[in-house]
């Protein structure tokens, strides 16, 4: 019983505490896969072939923590992503398979 009341605690603080810090969407360290950031099919599976980017990805919900190991101006990418809209992708991220 105690466990459960411990789990539910949790659950309400993970949920509703405003001020934890969002990570956003984390596929690891994209520099690390073959095709670097240039997206491609065997990595990107779902969203292949897919100009709208935004009806999976939410743009306030990625570019939120750097993990390349570079030292990258992640917060200036987060802007410019969110300013240009899904016509900017493609510069960093290549065509994703739309001609
Ligand atoms: C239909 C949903 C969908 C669409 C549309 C989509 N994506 Fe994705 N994307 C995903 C999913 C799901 C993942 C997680 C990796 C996976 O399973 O493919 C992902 C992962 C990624 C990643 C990380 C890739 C990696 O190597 O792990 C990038 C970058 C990305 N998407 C960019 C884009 C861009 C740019 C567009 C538009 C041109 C786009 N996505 C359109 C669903 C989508
Ligand atoms: C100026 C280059 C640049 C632009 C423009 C850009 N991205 Fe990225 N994107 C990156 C980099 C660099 C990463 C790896 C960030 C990291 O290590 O966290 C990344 C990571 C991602 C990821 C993986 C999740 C994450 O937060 O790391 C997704 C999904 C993604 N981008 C989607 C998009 C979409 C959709 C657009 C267009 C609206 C876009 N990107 C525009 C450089 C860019």
């Amino acid at each position: 019983m105690k466990k459960i009341f411990f789990l539910f605690g949790f659950l309400v603080l993970s949920g509703c505490g405003g001020d934890a810090f969002n990570e956003g969407e984390d596929y690891g360290n994209l520099l690390d896969t073959p095709g670097g950031l240039t997206l491609n099919q065997s990595e990107h599976p779902l969203g292949w072939g897919d100009a709208n980017c935004t009806i999976c990805h939410n743009l306030e919900n990625i570019h939120l923590v750097n993990r390349t190991g570079t030292s990258i101006d992640i917060v200036a990418i987060h802007d410019r992503a969110i300013s240009e809209g899904i016509s900017g992708c493609a510069a960093c991220h290549g065509n994703n398979g739309v001609p």
